[in-house]
């Protein structure tokens, strides 16, 4: 076995190049057949065993993240955002290396509790969570609550008072005003925005104060979240001086810059290290006088480069003088970003993982629209066939958790893989899955 390395004929971005080896799981590998090997084990046998698509995950580059966080910015100040990739392993294995959770619903904070992580490692998320979900956080006793409005202080209050559970730590969510240069549906730090409270135009020191005068809630820290996907290392640093301007005359324990770090999608993309992350947010509280503990919640820069996703070519359909079309076995369903947001993915075939790509072609999966595009101008080698199997990097984070059955399609399956060992830790959804919510009383 060896380093997947350049390709022979590698070529710079745009050109016919093999995959550039650092958009793979950092265990990836060339088998002595030219094949891809992730965490020990063989990506074709795996997909001959589990069946296609599948999520194909590293366990060894989701430790190292985990651990590359912990180095940059201490136990305990590494909040795990669930909503990038959840199940009970993987909130099991975050807990272990020392992260704590960041859940953003009901739903989340139970599937962390359930893999036995307690309440009091995860701090509760959310624009609009009900009073159920409160009951259920405060009832259970969880790290923190990120308060995100005015009426939610108010719902807090309410389920304090009929003894939901004590009166919990909370931190009031600030919009400090920075638009991170990213998507314009995953920017969440400027003044237009449905989360948080404004600095801008003074809700966030009346928040502040309303949070201070309530005996239903102790306000431990404030907490900002730019973006996601954020490139630029600059904007973090801006939106940490904007915070740290507010929060040092608070003189609070806690200071939570959020997430948000980018990473490579597509060649040619370069984004700053989690230990580059860690110097720059810290090193601008330093300077700024913030002597709070500082956390963050990465959950894309933990996650998303550690799996990939294989699939199964079914067809390819060459209109002559228009494009190529090579249809998957998967799709909208398993990986929406591409639909959602543009988003960039590079493709290859792990049989081969060395081959130039001179082919351009639209990758599109099974559904029933045209909007079904998994990669717009996908590279790949033009010997690539039916039948093929077809590995695309870097979907680890908010594929499989934004995963649907749109078409009734059953989701795939997650698999961990280390040490030469592929454990299932999703298995694949059944057609009687797709039943098993469906309330139907033949007449
Ligand atoms: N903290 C908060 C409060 C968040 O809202 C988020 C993401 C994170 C942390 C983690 O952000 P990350 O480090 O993963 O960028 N579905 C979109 C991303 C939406 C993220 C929402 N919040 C996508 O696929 O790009």
């Amino acid at each position: 076995m060896s380093d997947p390395g350049p390709g022979p004929g590698s070529a710079g971005a745009g050109g016919s190049s093999a995959i550039d080896p650092r958009l793979l799981p950092d265990t990836a590998a060339v088998g002595d057949d030219g094949g891809l090997v992730v965490g020990g084990c063989s990506v074709a046998e795996v997909a001959a065993e589990h069946g296609t698509p599948v999520f194909v995950y590293d366990e060894a580059h989701l430790r190292a993240r985990c651990r590359e966080a912990v180095a940059a910015f201490g136990r305990d100040r590494v909040i795990y955002a669930t909503k990038a990739f959840l199940c009970r392993a993987m909130a099991e294995l975050a807990h272990d290396e020392g992260l704590l959770l960041d859940v953003a619903s009901g739903g989340e904070l139970h599937v962390a509790m359930a893999a036995g992580v307690p309440a009091s490692a995860c701090t509760l998320h959310g624009n609009n969570k009900s009073v159920a979900e409160l009951r259920q956080a405060i009832g259970a006793g969880v790290r923190h609550v990120v308060v995100d409005s005015f009426d939610e202080i108010e719902r807090i209050e309410a389920v304090v008072a009929e003894g939901a559970g004590p009166a919990p730590d909370v931190l009031a969510r600030i919009t400090p005003g920075v638009s991170a240069h990213t998507h314009e549906y995953i920017s969440t730090g400027q003044d237009d925005s449905k989360f948080g409270f404004n600095l801008g135009n003074g809700d966030a020191e009346r928040a502040v104060e309303a949070v201070r005068r309530s005996s239903a809630m102790r306000l431990v820290g404030v907490h900002c979240h730019i973006g996601s996907n954020v490139f630029d290392a600059s904007s973090f640093a801006r939106a940490a001086e904007v915070m740290a301007r507010f929060a040092v005359p608070l003189d609070l324990p806690e200071l939570v810059l959020g997430g948000g770090l980018g990473v490579a999608y597509v060649e040619g993309e370069e984004a700053p290290t989690i230990a580059t992350w860690g110097s720059v947010l810290l090193d601008a509280c330093d300077s700024l006088g913030v002597r709070s503990r500082v956390s963050v919640e990465p959950g894309r820069a933990i996650v998303a480069a550690a799996a990939l996703t294989v699939y199964t070519v079914g067809t390819i359909k060459e209109i002559p003088g228009v494009r190529t079309y090579v249809s998957v076995d998967g799709g909208m369903s398993d990986n929406p970003r591409p639909v959602l947001y543009g988003s960039g993915y590079e493709a290859f075939l792990p049989r081969s993982v060395r081959a130039e790509r001179g082919l351009t072609a639209r990758l599109v999966g099974k559904h029933c629209e045209s909007g079904d595009v998994l990669a717009f101008g996908a590279r790949l080698p033009s010997e690539v066939a039916v039948g093929d199997l077809l590995a695309m990097p870097v979907t680890g984070a908010y594929g499989h958790s934004m995963g649907s059955n749109y078409n009734k399609i059953a989701r795939p399956p997650v698999v961990f893989c280390a040490d030469g060992d592929a454990r299932v830790v999703v298995r694949r959804e059944t057609f009687d899955d797709l039943l098993a919510t469906d309330v139907f009383d033949p007449r």
